[in-house]
C-alpha cells in the first residue's frame, strides 16, 4: 500500500489520471487475459471525489488524443429502485460526469442493474460479466465517511461478492445532496462486494477534503476489520491512497509518507 499525500485537489486529481492514463496506453499484448482487440478494463466510482479525475481524463482526451475507445468499463455500485435514466442513477451519474465527455462506447459502460425483477441473479451475472472481461486493471475507489468503498457499509464480510447492501443512515445523510429530498434516498443498493473488489489488479483510492480524514485514518492505519471496510485495501498487493492534506490531517506517519514518496526511486511508478 503506498500512501501518498498532495499538495491540493488537483494535484490529486492529476496524479489519478495519470495513472488511469497509463493503464489506458498500455499495450493491450501485456496484458494477457483480455479479448483480443481491447484495452484497458476501468473500474469506475462514483460519488464527487473522483468528478475531478474523470475532467482531466476528459481534458486530456480533448487535447492530447487519449482514447478511451477500445476500453471497457464497469462501476461499483448502483442504487435499488432507480430507473437507469433517473438523474440520481450511477448508471447517469458517470455519463453526466465521464462517458459523454469522452470516445469511450457507451454500451461498454457496464453497471449494475439496480432496476432487475431477479436483483440476486443480476448481481450473480454482474461478478461473471466483470470476471469475462478480464477482470478489472485499475479500480478507481472514494471513500465513504464511515469507511465503504462502493456501498460495502460497516460489517460487509471481507469476501463478499456483488450483493445487495442496506445504506447506514450516515451514507443516506451524506448522499442527500444528489436527491430532491433526503427521503428520496433509497435504502437499498447492489454493490461489487470487498472479495470482488478486491481482485481488480490496481486498487486507486482517492479522498480529499477534513470530512474524510478520520475514515482515510481508520482505512490505512487502523487494523484491517470488516468494521472499517476500506481497511480491506491494507492486504491488496497494489493499492495507492492518494491524498490532499485535508484528508491526510488524521494519519499519524504522514511525515514518513511524505518522505517516501519525495524520496521514491524515478524508475518506480506508482
Ligand atoms: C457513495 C459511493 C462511493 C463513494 C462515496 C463517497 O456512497 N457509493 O463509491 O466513494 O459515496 O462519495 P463522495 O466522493 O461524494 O464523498
Amino acid at each position: 500500500m503506498e500512501i501518498v499525500i498532495l499538495d491540493g485537489v488537483d494535484a490529486v486529481d492529476r496524479t489519478a489520471a495519470d495513472i488511469v492514463e497509463r493503464v489506458v496506453r498500455a499495450d493491450p499484448a501485456a496484458n494477457p487475459g483480455r479479448s483480443a482487440g481491447s484495452t484497458a478494463v476501468l473500474g469506475l466510482a462514483t460519488g464527487s471525489t473522483p468528478v475531478g479525475t474523470y475532467r482531466e481524463l476528459a481534458r486530456r482526451h480533448r487535447e492530447d488524443g487519449l482514447s478511451f475507445a477500445r476500453c471497457r468499463a464497469f462501476l461499483l455500485d448502483e442504487y435499488i429502485g432507480l430507473s437507469k435514466t433517473a438523474e440520481q442513477s450511477y448508471f447517469s451519474f458517470i455519463r453526466q460526469n465521464f462517458v459523454d465527455h469522452v470516445d469511450l462506447d457507451d454500451a461498454a459502460v457496464f453497471s449494475p442493474d439496480g432496476d432487475a425483477d431477479d436483483i440476486a441473479a443480476e448481481a450473480q451475472r454482474y461478478d461473471a460479466a466483470i470476471a469475462a472481461a478480464g477482470g478489472i486493471d485499475v479500480q478507481i475507489l472514494g471513500i465513504g465517511t464511515d469507511g465503504h468503498i462502493g456501498f460495502n457499509e460497516p460489517g460487509s464480510s471481507l469476501r463478499s461478492r456483488t450483493r445487495v447492501k442496506t445504506l447506514t443512515e450516515q451514507t443516506r445523510v451524506d448522499n442527500a445532496r444528489f436527491f430532491d429530498s433526503p427521503e428520496d434516498v433509497p435504502h437499498h443498493v447492489l454493490t461489487q462486494g470487498l472479495g470482488t473488489i478486491d481482485e481488480a489488479r490496481h486498487l486507486v483510492l482517492i479522498a480529499t477534503g477534513e470530512s474524510k480524514a478520520d475514515a482515510v485514518a481508520a482505512a490505512v492505519e487502523g487494523p484491517l476489520t470488516a468494521f472499517c471496510p476500506a481497511s480491506t485495501i491494507q492486504w491488496h498487493p497494489h493499492a495507492t491512497v492518494l491524498l490532499d492534506e485535508a484528508a491526510a490531517s488524521s494519519l499519524a506517519l504522514a511525515e514518513y509518507y511524505r518522505y517516501a514518496y519525495a524520496n521514491k526511486p524515478r524508475w518506480q511508478h506508482l
